[in-house]
This record gives structure tokens, C-alpha cells and sequence, in this order.
């Protein structure tokens, strides 16, 4: 599967209108992200806060949440979107990697500019996934 350049950008720009939406009283960091599943349906997410922070939900984590919840499992293309070009977490690599390692990964700015293009495989070696449980 091929993506365009207009394709990333529309959804790196999906995700950094969502990305207006993030509940960030604490950090201010405000994360948006955009997901297209192998069907070709889009699911944005962005980070929700808590007072209790570790109850804190990451925004790549909403949106693979928000598509799985609808039946979807299969992702092309995950974005993520913060003022910086921030790196997903360890815990949404390992959310990612769940549903599949050759997932593309687009980091932007918020400028839109989009700074890296990984799969997941890259972002995270060696992962443990649902085949390491097989058989049980
Ligand atoms: N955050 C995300 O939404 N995704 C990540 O992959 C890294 C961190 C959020 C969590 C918290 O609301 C804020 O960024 C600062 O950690």
C-alpha cells in the first residue's frame, strides 16, 4: 500500500484539528492523532487527562481504541501530531504493535510538517505480541 502525499497530509491535518480538542489542563501538551484502517475509514484521538494523572489516556491510544470498539483492527497509517514532533510512548508502541508491525507511523509538527515516516516493527524491536501467546 502506497500513500500519497496529499493522503498524509489530509491525515496529519485531521489530527492536528482534533489535536484543538485535547483535554490538557496539566501538561498542556496537546497530542492529536488520525488512524486509516486497511477498510479505509478514519478515527482521530487525542489526549484526555486526568487529576489522578496516571489515569491519563494518550491520544494514539483513543483513536486505536475508538477504531477497534467500531469492529476495526487493521490500520494502514497511525499519525501523531504535537507542537514539536513528539514520539509515541512506549505503552501506544505497544498498543500499535498489537494490531499489526508494519503499521505507518507519521510524526508531525504543528505546523503540520511531517518530520518522520517509521513503521511499527521500527518502533518498537523485538516486540511482544499476540503470536508469543499462541497455543494457550
Ligand atoms: N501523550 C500522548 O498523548 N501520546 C504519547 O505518545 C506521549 C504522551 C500525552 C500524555 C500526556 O497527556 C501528555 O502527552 C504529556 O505526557
Amino acid at each position: 500500500m502506497t500513500l500519497t502525499q496529499k493522503e498524509k497530509k489530509s491525515l496529519v491535518d485531521l489530527a492536528n484539528i482534533a489535536r484543538q480538542r485535547a483535554y490538557v489542563p496539566y501538561s498542556k501538551y496537546s497530542v492529536g492523532s488520525s488512524l486509516r484502517t486497511k477498510t479505509g475509514r478514519i478515527y482521530t484521538g487525542v489526549n484526555v487527562e486526568n487529576a489522578a494523572y496516571p489515569q491519563t489516556m494518550c491520544a494514539e491510544r483513543v483513536a486505536i481504541f475508538k477504531a477497534v470498539s467500531e469492529g476495526e483492527k487493521e490500520f494502514e497509517v497511525i499519525t501523531v501530531v504535537t507542537d514539536n514532533g513528539g514520539s509515541p510512548c512506549g505503552g501506544c508502541r505497544q498498543v500499535m504493535a498489537e494490531f499489526g508491525l508494519d503499521t505507518i507511523v507519521l510524526l508531525a509538527d504543528g505546523t503540520g510538517r511531517i518530520l518522520k515516516e517509521i513503521t511499527v516493527r521500527e518502533l518498537l524491536p523485538e516486540a511482544f505480541t499476540p503470536d508469543h501467546l499462541e497455543n494457550r
